[in-house]
């Protein structure tokens, strides 16, 4: 009993040097830092409802604001981390200085699960390599040949409401539709998430974005220790859905090389890049790199369109003179190109892009860019932020700063007219990332929630349902940012 007694205390002792130890590290640096607590630092508890990074960051962000410090230094456990607060050193992290925080941080195991490896994840000179393959994928032209299929899912969309009498769950309809969209633009597929909300897509979807203990559990211990995420095998993706995506992309590209039917999607453009390089006697793509790459349009392209159109809907839901000047913009745009909702008329519509981006501004789906310091970093002051070092920048924080945004809760489309827009503080405003990193899928995400949008404010009102509170709030443990449960909407035909 003595021996377990005096082993418990030297083992106390031990992790109490240890943590003071590490909490004075950046003060040590001349960095400033909120004081962190045992045992979580500066992150809130994970195993408890209310812990969760989105608010989280937020709320670190303004609290070295307030104290008029331009970086900030927190710890996720005892291992430090940085936040960065001023719109100058956000510009020197993500762009002028790229090339010493050109990774997102992310923590995978491409042996175990080979899905993962995928342009969000990859660093270094194969993430190089492959965003420059991918790039041509995005531009207006690849844009406009992919608006047909898009318009095919927004009908069922429109279908969908039509037939509804009941008020609408409109995260999940958006969700099916925008599930719809990327099964159909990046793996060919019909998903038919109306007809089956049970349908595989949307199962997988629902599964990827759900919120577990496993998933904040990851998610802190991601901050803390890597290596132990990794030991452990605890991988974002499970196996079901990794086995469920590398399937559907083998079966797709089998029998389109067998059948030799070709199609304008994201699908065939990865079948010719394995194509080109083949050609041209370059090292090839596996089935698992391409799936990989489809797969990340699906994880970074459903969910973040769908929770913009239900951020913008929903408020303009609560703003009623907003949304008849947006309807008014639609339906004489729509006019004006004979009638038809066409890519043209989409990039026609001015009020939309404000209406968008002021939504962004308020609810930017990826509420924090994460970057890590890849190569030892020598700050103003002299001392340095050290390779392996993770880099946040609270997108909430920024975009909801006073300074930068006067009243920034108030939503406010007049923000982003051409004339106020030019005094938009540079690099205070950034939802879809900045610098080499910057969104790849950021025009087809536009373009997707603008079709989503137009179709259903063309036809209908929306208005709150009497359970939605305003202003809204947040799940603080989602993947990315989100309502904390159904945002219900009545509608009406106009
Ligand atoms: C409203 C919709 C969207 C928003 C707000 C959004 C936002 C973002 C943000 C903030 C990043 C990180 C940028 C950075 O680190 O600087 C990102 C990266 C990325 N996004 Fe999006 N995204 C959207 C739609 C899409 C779509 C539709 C696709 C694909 C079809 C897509 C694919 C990607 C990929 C592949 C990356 C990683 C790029 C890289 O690391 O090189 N996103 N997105």
């Amino acid at each position: 009993m003595e021996v377990f007694i005096f082993a418990l205390l030297t083992l106390t002792s031990l992790v109490y040097y240890y943590y003071k130890k590490s909490f004075q590290y950046w003060e040590k640096k001349g960095v400033a830092q909120i004081k962190p607590s045992f045992p979580f630092g500066n992150i809130e508890n994970p195993m408890t409802s209310k812990g969760g990074t989105v608010m989280n960051l937020a709320d670190l962000h303004k609290q070295f604001k307030a104290k008029g410090e331009k970086i900030g230094g927190i710890y996720a456990g005892a291992t430090p981390m940085l936040l960065i607060v001023d719109p100058e050193w956000v510009k020197n992290i993500v762009s002028k200085d790229f090339n010493y925080f050109n990774s997102h941080a992310a923590v995978f195991d491409e042996k175990d699960e080979p899905l993962e490896a995928h342009l969000f994840n990859l660093e270094g000179a194969r993430w190089k390599d492959m965003r420059v393959k991918m790039t041509p994928t995005f531009t207006s032209g690849k844009m406009k040949m992919m608006f047909d299929i898009l318009l095919v899912c927004g009908n069922q969309l429109e279908e969908f409401i039509d037939s509804t009498k009941k008020d609408l769950d409109i995260k999940e309809i958006l969700a099916c539709f925008t599930t719809d969209v990327i099964g159909s633009c990046a793996f060919g597929l019909e998903c038919n998430s109306f007809k089956n909300p049970n349908a595989e897509f949307r199962s997988h979807g629902r599964k990827l974005f759900e919120s577990s203990l496993k998933f904040r559990l990851r998610n802190v211990l991601t901050m803390i220790s890597p290596t132990l995420v990794k030991s452990l095998k605890l991988h974002f993706t499970d196996k079901c859905s990794s086995k469920f995506f590398r399937g559907v992309v083998k079966d797709t590209f089998e029998y389109r090389k067998s059948k030799n039917v070709t199609r304008n999607d994201f699908m065939q453009l990865l079948i010719n890049m394995e194509q080109t390089a083949k050609e041209n006697n370059k090292s090839t793509y596996s089935i698992d790199e391409m799936a990989a790459q489809a797969f990340v349009f699906f994880l970074a392209g459903f969910e973040t369109s769908s929770t913009t159109m239900t951020f913008c809907l929903y408020e303009l839901a609560h703003h009623q003179d907003i949304q008849d000047k947006l309807r008014k913009e639609i339906n004489e745009t729509i006019k004006k190109h004979g009638g038809k909702l066409t890519y043209d008329a989409i990039m026609d519509m001015k009020y939309m892009e404000q209406v968008i981006n002021e939504t962004l501004r308020m609810y930017p789906p990826v509420h924090t860019l994460p970057r890590l310091c890849t190569q030892t970093y020598t700050l103003p002051n002299g001392s340095t932020i050290e390779k392996g070092t993770n880099v946040f920048i609270s997108l909430i924080g920024l975009q909801r700063d006073e300074e930068y945004f006067p009243e920034p809760n108030k939503f406010n489309p007049d923000r982003f007219s051409d004339e106020n827009r030019r005094n938009i503080t540079p690099y205070t405003f950034l939802p879809f990332g900045e610098g080499p990193r910057i969104c790849i899928g950021l025009r087809f995400g536009m373009m997707q929630t603008k079709v989503g949008l137009s179709l259903i404010l063309k036809n209908y009102k929306v208005s709150p349902h009497e359970s939605l509170s305003y202003p809204m709030e947040f799940d603080n443990q989602s993947v990315i940012l989100s309502s904390k449960g159904k945002i219900m909407l009545k509608h009406e035909r106009v």
